[in-house]
């Protein structure tokens, strides 16, 4: 093991069930433990088990249930440009997918504003996360160019929640969720490296042989801000669920 992965929890099986159960364990701790818990969430596809997971969990258990009424949720990205009615903004996903099966107030869900005066929405943002404490349990997928949120390969990262162009890349990613590439939104409002980093604990979520190489690139030593994900090398607390073995990172 190296150094760096001394520090990266690792939890590799090849059944994405086990490990969207795992995620979800790490989850409900934080929300028995904590009294007020402050969660960061990801979109994607690749939390939509550890969602289901909770909902499922929360359902069967009122005591469980009840603790989301004490949540506050805070979401990484949103498009610039979509209503929060549109299906494919982050919003309805939250909604969707999460929220709408949960006794969560919704005055405690945070999810950036991508529509009117984005500069304002940024700094509010990142107001709201200090005011609350920055989240104790953050959710990340991984792009497969190792953005996380939608902090994207650049030669500089922003530190905080700002308004980022979409590479070609990720835009072709998430063509998927739309008509056609034409329809995916050029900008997003996303989260900055510092403000995820600020999270007391953080889980990755990498699913897929598509996810493996970035992977590899984001914990193989160096830090770049080529790839994003690097930067979870400096956090204390990040555990690492992933369904493929990554021998290059032994
Ligand atoms: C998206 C999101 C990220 C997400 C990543 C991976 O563009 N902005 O927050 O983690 O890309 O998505 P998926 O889980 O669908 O592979």
């Amino acid at each position: 093991m190296t150094g760096n992965l001394r520090q990266t929890k690792w939890v590799i099986h090849s059944d994405r069930k086990i490990l969207d159960e795992a995620a979800a364990d790490i989850l409900i701790d934080v929300l028995n433990k904590v009294q007020n818990p402050v969660i960061g969430f990801a979109t994607g596809s690749s939390p939509l088990g550890v969602y289901q997971s909770l909902v499922k969990r929360s359902l069967a258990s009122p005591a469980l249930l009840e603790r989301w009424s004490h949540v506050h949720g805070f979401n990484l990205d949103e498009y610039v440009g979509l209503s929060e009615q549109h299906e494919q903004s982050y919003h309805a996903y939250m909604w969707n997918h999460l929220y709408q099966f949960l006794p969560v107030k919704p005055e405690n869900i945070h999810v950036p504003n991508g529509n009117g005066d984005l500069i304002s929405n940024c700094l509010a943002y990142d107001e709201a996360l200090a005011e609350h404490g920055w989240p104790d349990v953050q959710i990340l997928g991984i792009g497969k160019n190792g953005h996380i949120g939608f902090n994207e390969p650049a030669q500089t990262l922003s530190l905080h929640t700002h308004v980022t162009d979409l590479t070609e890349n990720t835009r072709s990613a998430n063509a998927r969720f739309f008509t056609n590439e034409q329809e995916v939104p050029t900008q997003a409002i996303t989260m900055g490296i510092a403000d995820i980093l600020q999270a007391r604990q953080i889980i990755l979520l990498a699913f897929g042989e598509e996810k493996r190489e970035a992977l590899i690139r984001s914990f193989s030593g160096s830090v770049s801000t080529l790839c994003p994900a690097s930067f979870l090398q400096m956090h204390a607390n990040v555990t690492v669920l992933t369904d493929k073995e990554v021998p290059e990172l032994k």
